[in-house]
């Protein structure tokens, strides 16, 4: 492993490649939140996740990573289905509810959820900006957590107007400011094309959005 030198000058503390170390780094990377669900009536499973990920469009295929010890874990290989409902930014109780480890499984789940059952059986988050379902493809090994790569068998949009529930630094900050705000900020140089390209104007030959 060649040894990095000199990164002070360019503002980087390099940090030993353990667990405190990408907690802390990836702490800084805001990502939504998801209620992941599978079984239902009394065989419900929920858990709030975020380490979810839409991985193919053609075929339509989406991941999620559920610790090894978590009861999802095994509740998801029993059904071979699971559905993701993503968090809408008043749901943070929800969030904090499906992360407890003193959360009820079965129908108290199901109350909570309240939002309905998919066309797998698995329960709905009322209120999430959308769902996505699959049935079970693959499970692959990832150290302490596994993979569910699913095949998606259902999309339902709902009421997006909120926007999403964010987590960041282990909390729930509210979206909008500076981001929104336009300006100077985000200005970067192309050292090779040489456009200055800046955040919310499109360049002249578009991208692919
Ligand atoms: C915002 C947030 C995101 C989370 N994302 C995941 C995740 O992607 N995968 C995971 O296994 N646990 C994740 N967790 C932790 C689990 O929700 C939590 O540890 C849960 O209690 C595990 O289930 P168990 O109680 O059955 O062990 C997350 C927690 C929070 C608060």
């Amino acid at each position: 492993m060649p040894s990095a030198e000199g990164l002070e000058k360019y503002g980087w503390e390099t940090r030993p490649a353990e667990a405190p170390s990408l907690r802390a780094a990836m702490g800084l990377f805001p990502t939504g939140v998801s209620v992941v669900t599978t079984g239902n009536g009394e065989g419900t499973e929920a858990m709030t996740a975020n380490a979810v990920l839409s991985v193919s469009l053609d075929p339509l295929l989406f991941l999620v990573s559920v610790h090894k010890d978590a009861r999802l874990n095994t509740r998801i290989r029993e059904e071979g289905y699971y559905a993701v409902s993503l968090l809408a930014a008043d749901q943070e109780g929800l969030s904090r509810l499906f992360s407890s480890p003193e959360r009820s499984s079965g129908l108290p789940a199901v109350n909570s959820l309240g939002g309905g059952f998919g066309v797998t059986g698995a329960p709905l988050a009322a209120g999430a900006m959308a769902a996505i379902e699959c049935e079970l493809e693959t499970v692959y090994p990832g150290g302490d957590h596994a993979l569910f790569l699913g095949r998606v068998v259902a999309v339902h949009m709902g009421d997006a107007r909120k926007g999403p529930l964010v987590f960041h630094e282990g909390s729930y900050p509210a979206l909008g400011g500076a981001a929104q705000s336009g300006g100077e900020f985000g200005a970067f140089v192309d050292s090779v094309r040489g456009f200055d390209a800046r955040m919310g104007r499109r360049t002249p030959r578009g991208g692919r959005g």
